[in-house]
């Protein structure tokens, strides 16, 4: 008890640092400049945060995606922070209406959209030639800030997409975020519950988070994006699950905020299971530390074709 709170008093010294110009010295290598933030830094040193090298240069002892941007690490921390007093006092908010909070997990996605651009689609035929030739609509299901589909448009020029979130806070980000970005004009944003999806053979990838999605929402989903896709084209979702090798308290961690965030926890055994019920084909996995990614098929041959 004593120890987890101990740890908040450095989650919040961190979030104090880098709010207020400290880490963004610790990053240049500048000494600190106030009493205070010496103390903070004092107590990240001993909490293992950040580590002090010859001649007092202090360093962040680990990498995260956070740590390279001060007001990231700040918005992200103070974020996560305001998410866990709210499940304190047991009102825990399905869709977030905390501008940190969304902003936060869209640079989150940042991370993970390069995972999917680098690692994941060179695996996928058909969909991988779509992008590398320009010619690929993508559908982002639950679009937040529009992360992924910026990351993807970028990465692959000539590509659309089109994302879809039932949030206004989130849409109204990803409208002001996109609005500034040079790929904002490719990228289309919708009001959208993906159970109100009723396009056909419209896409060449689709990627549409577990975590996020309640249970009705996530099968209505898959039956959804499975007609939207075109054939021989995938399906990429994330799903809540610890890695095997993961600690019984990251696995009690990654269970308990896919509750919190209303997906639930899910094995890929049973996401492979309900996107087989989809209608999907070649069920892969990539089992990652905190989730996973599944990735499914639409057949390439329509079952009206092959009858
Ligand atoms: C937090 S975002 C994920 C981060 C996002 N990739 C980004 O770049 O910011 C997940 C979104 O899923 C949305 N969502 C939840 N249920 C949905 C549904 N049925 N259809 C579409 N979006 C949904 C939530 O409103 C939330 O904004």
């Amino acid at each position: 008890m004593i120890d987890s709170l101990r740890q908040v008093q450095v989650v919040g010294a961190l979030a104090r640092l880098a709010g207020h110009g400290g880490w963004a010295r610790v990053l240049a290598g500048q000494p600190l400049e106030t009493e205070l933030d010496r103390a903070d830094a004092r107590l990240l040193v001993a909490a293992g945060v950040l580590r002090e090298r010859d001649g007092g240069r202090l360093e962040p002892v680990d990498l995260h995606p956070w740590y390279d941007d001060p007001q990231t690490l700040a918005c992200g921390i103070v974020a996560e922070l305001r998410r866990a007093l709210m499940h304190a006092t047991d009102c825990d908010d399905l869709i977030p209406a905390d501008p940190d909070e969304i902003v936060a997990m869209g640079i989150a996605s940042r991370s993970v959209a390069s995972i999917l651009a680098d690692a994941v689609l060179p695996m996928l035929p058909v969909t991988r030639d779509r992008l590398d030739d320009g010619t690929a609509r993508f559908l982002d299901v639950g679009v937040g800030t529009g992360a992924i589909a910026q990351v993807l448009c970028e990465e692959f020029p000539g590509i659309e997409a089109v994302g879809l979130d039932v949030s206004v806070d989130a849409l109204a980000i990803a409208k002001e975020r996109l609005a500034g970005s040079r790929v904002g004009e490719r990228i289309e944003l919708r009001q959208q519950s993906v159970t109100e999806l009723h396009e056909e053979c419209a896409y060449d990838l689709a990627w549409m988070p577990q975590i996020f999605l309640c249970r009705t929402d996530l099968e209505q989903g898959l039956d959804r994006v499975h007609t939207a896709l075109k054939p021989g084209c995938w399906l990429v979702m994330p799903v809540a699950t610890g890695a095997s090798d993961c600690t019984e308290l990251e696995r009690a961690a990654v269970e308990h905020e896919a509750l919190v965030r209303g997906g639930g926890p899910m094995s890929v055994e049973l996401a492979g299971d309900l996107l087989r019920q989809a209608g999907f084909t070649e069920v892969r996995d990539m089992l990652g530390v905190a989730q996973s990614l599944v990735m499914a098929r639409k057949s390439p041959v329509s079952a009206v074709s092959a009858a």
